[in-house]
């Protein structure tokens, strides 16, 4: 395939990643932009493997079928819930990735059409530097959100005094040393930046507590396309430009949204410190053992829905561990058969990812006329008879409005509140993900329904 041929098979590519972009920005149209993001990938992999430049076919199948065949076994098996894990995992592939790829520029610069040994443009090696420290911090940096994220790391924020001072100095010397390495090509001195760019990947996300961890990894993801750019200029190919740049912006502006949502600045997410290990308390009485609370059971939810006009069902993360959406949405159906007003309301930063719930909502076949976000149902909630808290905590925590002090405070959060009856479907009164108590299971107009999410659904269903 002729140079211009490829050119052409990348832009249409790019176009193919712009679309799937635009199609998975709406569970509506999330179908079809996995379907264009497919073809842009088939498109670049074919553009690329027919290229003149290509010496072995036999690596680049061995690569795309272990790749391919492992990618698939991890699709096939992982579980919703443990996405944001697996995708920091990925990134800390890409990073590594970045980082193998400025390393062989360096050793054969030729093969890059950059140069020859000791005689490599200085362009390149400033895009091979920036390329290299981008893809270690960002592979360090992954590898300690996916430990943290899969339990195997302690999700407390690990912090010491002058830790910003160290972090910023270590940065610094990144740039210092690069101005160096474009001087001299030394392989010593490109060790150094990779080494202290791997200790800073690792100090920048230990201080950063659980609660924020879906911002990290999507602010890796940025990283990770950044880097992905980086060695697009190394290899001088316009589609990983593109794309890197693409993902770069995407989780760029995918950290923005969700900081919105839990009204924190970028800023006070990536200094770290917030929302580490929650106090674990046992059984349904849970922390707050001395309060007063009522709890019923499924019999009585179902009495209570039944007798409703208006219900609102606000689902979080325990919905999406119990898998109970396919129960809730058979739940839901049988009260709109029955004369009454069943909507979804859906928190920004519901569950453990962006979206999470509209796509679990959209898996059980819930209408997307009935899901309402945030500032679309607020208001209603003050007309509702039931709202059923499904696996939800923190997204409806009034603390967030009333004490300063609290972690969540400023954080937007559905009215629950104002519904003249709150039924709390979770196992115990432990807190969220925050780690702070909900003072709502202690108000004389909620009821605590006790146990799995998904049981408890398919108890009431039978009820009714
Ligand atoms: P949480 O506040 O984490 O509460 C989830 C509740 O689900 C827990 O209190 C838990 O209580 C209950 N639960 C767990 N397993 C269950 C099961 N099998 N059956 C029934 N209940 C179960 O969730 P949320 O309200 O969705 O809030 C999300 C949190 O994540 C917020 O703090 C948000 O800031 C944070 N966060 C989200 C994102 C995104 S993008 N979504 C990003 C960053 C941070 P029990 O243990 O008592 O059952």
């Amino acid at each position: 395939m002729t140079d211009d041929f490829q050119a052409t098979f990348y832009l249409i590519a790019s176009v193919c990643f712009i679309m799937a972009l635009r199609g998975l920005s709406s569970p509506k149209t999330a179908q079809n932009g996995n379907w264009y993001g497919i073809i842009g990938m088939i498109t670049a992999i074919g553009a690329t493997v027919f290229s003149r430049d290509v010496n072995s076919y036999f690596l680049i199948f061995f690569g795309i079928a272990i790749g391919g065949t492992i990618g698939t076994i991890i699709a096939r098996r992982i579980e919703m819930t443990a996405l944001p894990q697996l995708v920091a995992a990925f990134h800390s592939l890409v990073g590594l990735a970045a980082v193998c790829v400025a390393t062989s520029a360096l050793f054969s610069p030729a093969a890059f059409g950059i140069g020859t040994v000791g005689h490599i443009q200085g362009v390149s090696l400033v895009e091979m530097s920036i390329g290299a420290a981008i893809g270690a911090i960002t592979f360090t940096g992954s590898l300690v959100a996916f430990g943290k994220l899969q339990g195997l790391v302690n999700g407390t924020p690990l912090t010491f005094p002058g830790q910003h001072l160290l972090n910023a100095a270590l940065a610094i010397s990144v740039i210092g040393l690069t101005y160096f390495f474009v001087q001299s090509e030394s392989y010593a001195i490109f060790a150094m930046i990779v080494v202290i760019s791997f200790l800073l990947g690792f100090l920048l996300i230990l201080p950063i507590g659980g609660a924020d961890m879906p911002v990290i990894v999507s602010m890796l993801n940025s990283y990770s396309g950044w880097a992905a750019a980086g060695i697009g200029f190394t290899l001088n190919n316009h589609l990983l430009i593109i794309t890197g740049a693409l993902v770069g912006a995407s989780g760029a502006i995918l950290s923005y949204i969700m900081c919105k949502g839990m009204n924190r600045s970028i800023i006070n997410v990536v200094l770290g410190g917030f929302g580490g290990e929650t106090a674990v308390a046992s059984g349904p009485a849970g922390a707050q053992a001395d309060r007063s609370y009522k709890s019923g059971s499924a019999d009585d939810a179902s009495y209570i829905l039944e007798n409703a006009e208006s219900v609102v069902i606000v689902p979080g993360y325990g919905m999406a561990v119990a898998q109970a959406q396919h129960a809730l949405r058979e739940m839901g159906d049988i009260l709109k058969e029955k004369g009454i007003k069943v909507r979804y309301a859906i928190h920004p930063v519901a569950g453990r990812m962006p979206g999470h719930m509209n796509v679990l909502l959209a898996e059980a076949n819930v209408p997307y006329e009935d899901v309402l976000e945030l500032d679309e149902i607020n208001r209603d909630f003050s007309q509702t008879d039931v709202a059923f808290v499904i696996g939800a905590n923190d997204v409806t925590n009034p603390v967030a409005k009333t004490d300063p002090k609290s972690p969540i405070y400023g954080m937007p959060i559905l009215d629950v509140e104002n519904a003249k009856t709150v039924l709390f479907v979770k196992r115990t009164l432990n807190p969220g993900y925050s780690g702070v108590d909900n003072e709502l299971f202690y108000r004389d107009n909620t009821m605590m329904l006790f146990g799995d999410a998904k049981k408890m659904c398919e108890e009431i269903v039978k009820a009714f």
